[in-house]
């Protein structure tokens, strides 16, 4: 027996041929185990993907990124604000667009964007979600436009789940029963309807995604803001639910929860007073509906295997719901 250097066979020493010999089958087994520790991680990796990934050549060739190309995306509140970038931003993917809002004349312009930006198709329909029997009519409407496609994915792939807002900014005492009723009717019970009805669409194992939209809201206080900051709290808790209730089906749940973004979130707050609503952005560089747009893109577009639970998100100028920093004129 000869003696390679790390290979020790006994006293004997090999030739130098020899020790090449072996140096070469000692590397090509090392090179081997490695190719097959990856493919068969690959292998997990991929098993849910049904073909829609892509894989990113980077550094380690091993990032995979969910693919929303002719993907069925459905988000409610997409007349405005972030809604409506988001039409835009999932347009830009090729996505397959069903859009939802009270304001028919506003979708219809929002899905001629999001088809300019790339959308492979984006329909609208309107939506009230604080009423049950709307939420229904849309989701049979949107289960006609899925199910009536020669797609070869036929189900819905992402739900955003977006409308809602704020009502009044009235203290406890001088609360109105009508803000604090809309503000649960579209921030809580929307959320409960629209997914009830849309969870038989969406597919298992697929890289299917639940993206709901809360608040910092939902994780501060601040004053004149009661039914709000509970109705956030409350889309923070049910996501939390479904994450529990959907495990183990594939689907994934998250919450993205932004601060001060100017949209027409104030205008609505305080029922078309202008002034008032700008006041709120005033001196800061609040958050653009765009911004909060790339971010449920980066989320739905994860692998498979990725779950996003919670992003808290902030404009630099806002360290807490009520402490804005003013940067003067
Ligand atoms: N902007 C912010 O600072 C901020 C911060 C944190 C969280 N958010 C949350 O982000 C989400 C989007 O708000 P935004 O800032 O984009 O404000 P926005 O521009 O006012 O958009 C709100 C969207 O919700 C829709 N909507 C409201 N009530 C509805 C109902 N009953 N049925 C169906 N759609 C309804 C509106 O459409 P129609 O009026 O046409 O129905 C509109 O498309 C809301 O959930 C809001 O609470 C906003």
């Amino acid at each position: 027996m000869c003696n390679a250097g790390p290979f020790s066979f006994g006293k004997k020493t090999c030739r130098s041929s020899e020790k090449y010999i072996i140096f070469a089958f000692w590397i090509c087994g090392v090179l081997a185990q490695l190719v097959e520790r990856l493919v068969r991680n690959e292998k997990v990796r991929s098993s849910s993907l049904l073909g829609s990934t892509i894989q990113n050549p980077s550094t380690a060739g091993f990032i995979l990124k969910f693919s929303l190309n002719n993907k069925w995306v459905l988000i409610t509140g997409a007349s405005s604000g972030f809604g409506a970038a988001a039409a835009r931003a999932f347009g830009g993917e090729g996505a397959k667009l069903l859009l939802g809002a009270r304001r028919v004349g506003r979708l219809k312009k929002v899905a001629a964007e999001a088809k300019k930006s790339g959308a492979a198709e984006a329909h609208f329909h309107e939506l009230d979600v604080s009423k049950t029997a709307s939420v229904e009519t849309f989701m049979a409407w949107a289960k006609k436009k899925i199910g009536n496609r020669k797609s070869a994915v036929g189900n819905l792939h992402v739900l955003i789940n977006n409308a809602g807002g704020a009502h009044g900014l009235d203290s406890v005492a001088d609360g109105k029963d009508a803000d604090w009723e809309t503000t649960f009717q579209t921030n809580v019970l929307g959320i409960l309807r629209v997914t009830r009805a849309a969870l038989p669409l969406l597919p298992h194992d697929a890289g299917a995604s639940i993206i709901n939209i809360g608040s910092v809201a939902g994780r501060s206080a601040y004053a004149g803001a009661s039914a709000y900051c509970a109705a956030k709290a409350g889309e923070l808790a049910i996501t939390r639910v479904l994450r529990h209730e959907l495990f183990g089906t594939g689907i994934r749940v998250g919450t993205v929860d932004p601060g001060l973004a100017e949209t027409e979130f104030s205008n609505v707050r305080f029922k078309g007073d202008k002034k008032k609503a700008s006041e709120v952005y005033a001196d800061m560089n609040p958050l653009t509906a765009e911004d909060i747009a790339e971010i449920l893109v980066w989320v739905a577009s994860r692998p498979p295997h990725v779950n996003i639970d919670e992003i808290l998100v902030k404009p630099v100028d806002q360290a807490e719901t009520g402490k804005v920093y003013r940067r003067g004129k």
